[in-house]
């Protein structure tokens, strides 16, 4: 491969002529930078320079030996003449490497909020705001974890719960404990391995991982940090331009996803403000033209998806179906009445989710339609032994676990937690956070007086207050410890 000078490389620095390195290689993105799927602004950042660094975290490393034809690959960097480039620290910056060097030990880690906790200091600013934010005013994100306070727990006592089994099986499957990896996007932020990591604690606890379509890790990089016989499921956001879909559907299936779960609540991403505003931050307004002020605020979240085809429907299940024989799970439904139709729609599931209150703020939570969607999917004719309902967003507790096992569920999706867990104490973190889930449903279910998943009823549970938004419970201090509160821009004095 031929060899380039960085000073050559440097000379290309404009929306005329746009080359960069990443990986050592040296591309020229010219023709691309009105189709950058991320706007031209961020290319042109690092047009002349190295972008390794702001390329990894978003990307998977083959994407653009994927997507772009061979000549864009121009050559190779020469190592010897790259300088050093000084980087000035800035105090932010040195707060958060002494929060690092100060990490409490893992063994003092007792929750999944006290993960949380170290993730917002130990994390970049743009990586804790992609993570951490929710849809507008957070309401959603927030009432997902509050949800679980109004439903209160009825223990039955004097029953041998010497042994517990929280075994369980998904789609057929087996899970150590009725609760699977979620998927989310952007692993790389967090941690420089990304979502193998995740893939790997799976293993170690036996449970399912479910692949998303906007890892930083590519589907094979994942497939192979899995073991022989290791069960991955594969989340799809569908393109719309469906021959990529289908591209990628075949794939997945090919390398021995299980189950296809397609997420049907973004067909435009939310607005999440933390996140919007810490790209303000990155590019000041005066770097701007006036064409850049209406893309300037999206933040990270709408960047990576304008892909996303907002024309999904219905009526396309039956070519999924065609492409694929992997079962059919929909991700996304937020009410009783699309429950029933993803049934009568011949799929095998659905994960009733609100995207992690990321997507439409003020859509109630998953626990609280949960009810609603068993009682309807039944009076419809579906069996649930053959039509699995799974629920994500605000489990942080092994109760909550158990309050969703016992009105329906069939498992529940953990997603933010995993990522909070990797991004602080990567696998071993990961691997902690479900290990504490597993202890303390383990010992709600001996609490309870059940030995055994199929014992967990809806009796078990009062649901009384679930529907009553306006019912006190006490206040959770852990979790408003943690929430990072969104305040509005003020003048710069
Ligand atoms: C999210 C997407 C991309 O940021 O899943 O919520």
């Amino acid at each position: 491969m031929k060899l380039i000078s960085a000073s050559d490389v440097a000379k290309h620095d404009s929306q005329k002529s746009c080359w960069m390195i990443i990986h050592g290689k040296v591309y020229d993105l010219t023709n691309f930078l009105e189709e950058h799927p991320g706007g031209k602004k961020i290319l042109l950042k690092y047009a002349g320079k190295d972008a390794t660094e702001a390329f990894d975290p978003i990307h998977p490393k083959d994407i653009i030996a994927k997507y772009l034809p061979p000549e864009v690959c121009l050559g190779e960097i020469d190592v010897s003449t790259i300088v050093a480039e000084k980087k000035e620290e800035t105090p932010e910056e040195k707060a958060r490497q002494l929060a690092i060097q100060n990490k409490p030990h893992i063994s003092e880690m007792l929750n999944l909020h006290d993960f949380e906790a170290v993730a917002k200091q130990v994390l970049r600013a743009d990586a804790w705001a992609y993570y951490s934010s929710g849809a507008d005013d957070e309401i959603t994100l927030r009432e997902n974890h509050n949800a679980f306070h109004r439903i209160w727990l009825k223990p039955r006592v004097m029953v041998n719960v010497t042994h517990v089994d929280m075994s369980t099986k998904l789609l057929g499957y087996d899970s150590s404990f009725p609760l699977y990896i979620t998927a989310c996007a952007l692993g790389k932020l967090g941690h420089p391995e990304g979502e193998v990591i995740l893939t790997r604690a799976a293993n170690k606890q036996k449970i399912i991982q479910l692949l998303p379509t906007l890892a930083s890790c590519s589907l094979d990089e994942m497939v192979n940090a899995s073991v022989v016989g290791q069960i991955l499921f594969y989340q799809l956001y569908v393109n719309s331009d469906r021959k990529i879909s289908e591209q990628i559907v075949r794939t997945a299936e090919a390398k021995g996803c299980k189950a296809l779960f397609i997420t049907v609540d973004a067909p435009q991403l939310g607005r999440r403000e933390k996140d919007m505003r810490q790209k303000f931050v990155i590019n000041p307004p005066d770097m701007q033209d006036d064409k850049d002020l209406k893309t300037r605020d999206e933040g990270a979240a709408r960047a990576i998806s304008k892909f996303i085809d907002p024309g999904l429907c219905w009526e396309d299940i039956k070519w999924f179906k065609s492409i694929t024989r992997m079962p059919i799970i929909i991700k996304g439904i937020q009410s009783a009445e699309d429950s029933v139709l993803a049934w009568q729609h011949g799929c095998q599931g659905i994960v009733i989710s609100n995207h992690g209150g990321r997507q439409l703020d003020t859509s109630p939570s998953a626990i609280e339609i949960l009810p609603s969607a068993i009682a309807a999917l039944k009076a419809a004719g579906a069996d649930l032994n053959k039509f699995e309902v799974y629920i994500d967003g605000g489990i942080r507790r092994g109760s909550d676990i158990f309050k969703a096992i016992a009105l329906g569920a069939k498992a529940v999706g953990l997603g933010r937690p995993t990522l909070y867990g990797m991004s602080t104490y990567g696998e071993a973190g990961v691997e902690r956070v479900l290990q504490l889930l597993k202890d303390e449903f383990e010992m709600v279910m001996r609490l309870m007086g059940v030995t055994s998943i199929d014992q967990i009823t809806p009796d078990m549970v009062d649901i009384r207050n679930l529907g009553n938004h306006i019912s006190t419970v006490p206040r959770d201090y852990l979790s408003s410890g943690v929430y990072d509160k969104m305040l509005p821009r003020r003048s710069k004095l």
